[in-house]
């Protein structure tokens, strides 16, 4: 492992057009009207300041929403640098207010190369992080490879995305996990509602945005049924689509079989879908053997994090010309005869071609980050290393606050069924 030399953040920003900062103003003026959680809880950080002198590095998609995260933080005084954690969804005009209104330093520009990617990494590690709020691992997994001198200055990280959680789960078993890790996609005010009807709108807008196809009669397939799947599942079928669900986990299977889905093995799916969704974090699951069967002019995509799940390598060798049809997608012209159609280049469709998740699950998701910032700070040294669970008291208070800003009421437990419930001798 080399440990390279440690130095401060010497460059402010990089983003494609400043004079985009307008747009993107007013845009995440727009988004903060559906994140009333979030704003709560920068509003107390403001006033308690509990991220003081923390120097902070978030990785995550610039996004409206990621700003209102951005503000927040910075509210809690924290010394925050942003950095883009997928190439393709980058949002420049948000980018670029975060810079010029909100004194954000922000790198990221969309459609940046994977050489540019990995420099921007190292741009957040030369800030010297106390606090790493990753998407996806990179930069935790680029720390702990490149800057082990750098690790004795974290307090924690936090991670928001399944992909990343399993990236940590491998780390904390080869034993190089030796900081706290918060775990936010876990919560439940996280993945049930930004994993499932999260991807599930998102991952539908982004095929419509790219394609303006009809889904209603077509026949979808999902590949992977966790939260993600779930949703997308959910959704399509709710847009008039005949859904057929490929899994590997028998349990996961099993649910959709109940939900109402037909699951089959993918080596059948190719045969049938007019449209494909992988949503598994796992590499090649439509890979050459799939493209090979599948229907002329069948359409694939990618919901998941990395741009893994479709093997477009292989893809790329079946074919004998490759033309953009439309904006975010190719046409694949096989030695078959029949064409495949590949969606943002197989990188998160919902982010490439739409905007990411709509903000009123990001307020949940972003009030878990900020919440879990200020628990690694407020327990520095104290958390053992490993990953750690968001504090079911943060979860709570999270859906409170959210069935409050949406004027709902919920019952609570009388007196005397919160008895009941901590009794154990009545029975029948
Ligand atoms: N991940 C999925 N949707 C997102 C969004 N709108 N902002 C940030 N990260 C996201």
């Amino acid at each position: 492992m080399t440990a390279t030399p440690v130095r401060p953040t010497e460059q402010k920003y990089e983003v494609k057009d400043l004079s985009l900062a307008p747009l993107g103003r007013q845009r995440i003026e727009w988004a903060g009207r559906e994140m009333p959680v979030l704003r709560q809880i920068q509003e107390r950080f403001a006033k308690e300041t509990p991220l003081k002198g923390i120097r902070l590095v978030a990785c995550c998609h610039i996004t409206t929403e990621t700003a209102h995260l951005a503000i927040a933080l910075k509210s809690g005084g924290a010394d925050a640098v942003l950095i883009a954690s997928n190439p393709l969804s980058t949002q420049d005009d948000v980018a670029a207010s975060l810079v010029a209104d909100y004194g954000i330093p922000v790198f990221a520009q969309r459609g940046e190369d994977s050489e540019t990617y990995l420099r921007h990494v190292q741009i957040a590690l030369d800030h010297r992080p106390n606090i790493i709020v990753d998407d996806g691992c990179d930069v935790v997994a680029t720390m702990v490879q490149e800057r082990q001198a750098q690790l004795a200055e974290l307090i924690g990280t936090t991670e928001e995305t399944t992909t990343g959680i399993v990236r940590l789960r491998a780390m904390f078993k080869a034993g190089v996990l030796t900081f706290p890790a918060v775990n936010v996609n876990d919560a439940d005010t996280k993945h049930f509602f930004d994993n499932r009807y999260g991807t599930g709108q998102s991952t539908l807008d982004g095929i419509i945005r790219a394609t303006n196809i009809l889904l209603a009669g077509k026949t979808i397939v999902v590949a992977g049924y966790g939260w993600c799947g779930k949703g997308t599942a959910l959704r399509a079928r709710g847009m008039g689509g005949n859904v057929i669900v490929t899994e590997i986990d028998p349990v996961r299977a099993i649910e959709a079989v109940m939900d109402g889905f037909r699951v089959v093995p993918m080596s059948e799916a190719a045969v049938h879908g007019d449209i494909f969704i992988t949503v598994t974090g796992n590499k090649h699951v439509i890979r050459g053997e799939h493209f090979e069967s599948m229907k002329d002019g069948a359409i694939v995509c990618n919901s998941g994090h990395f741009d893994i799940e479709i093997d477009l390598k292989a893809l790329g060798a079946q074919a004998t010309e490759v033309k953009d049809v439309r904006n975010f997608t190719q046409e694949y012209r096989l030695k078959n005869g029949k064409s495949v159609v590949v969606l943002g280049e197989g990188r998160l469709i919902n982010l490439a071609a739409a905007e990411g998740h709509p903000s009123a699950v990001m307020d949940m998701s972003f009030a878990n980050q900020a919440l879990a910032c200020e628990y690694l700070v407020t327990n520095k040294g104290k958390l053992e290393p490993g990953i750690h669970s968001i504090p079911v008291e943060a979860d709570k208070e999270i859906a409170r606050l959210k069935l409050q800003a949406m004027g709902i009421a919920i019952d609570s437990l009388t007196p005397e069924q919160i008895e009941y419930a901590n009794s154990w001798t009545s029975g029948t």
